[in-house]
């Protein structure tokens, strides 16, 4: 039994399905070398491809904290787990205390330098060059403690250790406040001058507070500061307290 072109039916089917296998494997070479599905394996990733990846993190919106007082955990949410909590490139996987041991056997001083100056694919600052030495240093103790060190992780204000309101605030003015307190913008109480302070809060500090969080005239409300309540009540009790 055959028709025109000579073929029996069984034979067209299997033609047939031969072409479909054919065309479906022909779409799945294309759409995995579109996606660049055979160039992400992390063995094989080379240096740029790894700094491309991570540049939106780079620059680090690490949690809302004011900068310089971002916990380990919060960097290494922010900047560190891009490599570390899948062991990209070679590094350290987070948690994985069989990888971190050795590192951890180089003692603090070597870890926190290699974190802060790079080492090898490992980038300075993990490429985040706007993280203090501290913020580093909290990380390397969050990421090596959890790989089974016992560091101790540098104090900060926010959700670590109780922060000491006099070092929050000194922060915060030196980063904020200082724009216009130092020198006295646009009226602003001098940092120091201690007449326009004691007029100042005259009215009592919570007031001083509350008027300073709305914002005052060329007083910018909170001052611009973008962190918490009691963080800038401890910018204004350090300015207060310099001004006695
Ligand atoms: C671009 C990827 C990348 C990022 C981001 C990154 N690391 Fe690394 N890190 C590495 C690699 C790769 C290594 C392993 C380097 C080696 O041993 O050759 C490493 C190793 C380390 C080590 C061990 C160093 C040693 O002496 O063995 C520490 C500590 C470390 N990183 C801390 C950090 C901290 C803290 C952050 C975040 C602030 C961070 N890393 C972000 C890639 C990265
Ligand atoms: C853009 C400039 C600017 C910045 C930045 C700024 N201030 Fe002020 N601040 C002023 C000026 C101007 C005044 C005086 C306003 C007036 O009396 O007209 C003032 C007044 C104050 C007062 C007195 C309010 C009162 O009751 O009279 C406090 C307290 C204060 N600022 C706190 C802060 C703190 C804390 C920061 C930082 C987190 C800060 N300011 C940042 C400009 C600034």
């Amino acid at each position: 039994m055959s028709n025109e072109n000579g073929m029996a039916p069984g034979q067209i089917i299997k033609v047939l399905i031969g072409v479909v296998v054919g065309l479906v494997v022909a779409i799945w070479l294309l759409a995995k070398l579109a996606t660049g599905g055979y160039n992400v394996d992390a063995e094989v990733m080379t240096k740029e491809a790894v700094a491309a990846r991570l540049k939106p993190v780079g620059e680090s919106k690490a949690s809302d904290a004011p900068p310089g007082m971002r916990n380990g955990e919060q960097v290494f949410k922010a900047i560190c787990i891009s490599c570390h909590g899948q062991g990209l490139a070679g590094s350290p996987k987070f948690g994985d205390a069989a990888a971190w041991g050795p590192r951890i056997a180089k003692g603090w001083d070597t870890l926190t330098q290699h974190a802060l100056q790079g080492f090898n694919a490992m980038p300075a600052k993990g490429g985040a060059a706007d993280l203090t030495d501290d913020e580093v240093k909290r990380a390397v103790a969050y990421m090596g403690n959890a790989g089974g060190a016992k560091f101790t992780e540098p104090p900060v204000g926010g959700a670590g250790a109780p922060a000491d309101p006099a070092v929050v605030g000194k922060k915060i003015y030196e980063t904020v406040c200082t724009n216009c307190h130092a020198a006295g913008v646009a009226g602003a109480p001098k940092f120091g001058d201690k007449a326009a302070w004691a007029e100042r809060t005259k009215v009592g500090l919570d007031e001083v507070q509350k008027i300073a969080t709305k914002g005052l005239n060329a007083m910018p409300p909170k001052g611009g500061f973008a962190g918490s309540d009691a963080e800038f009540r401890a910018a204004i009790e350090y300015m207060v307290n310099n001004s006695k």
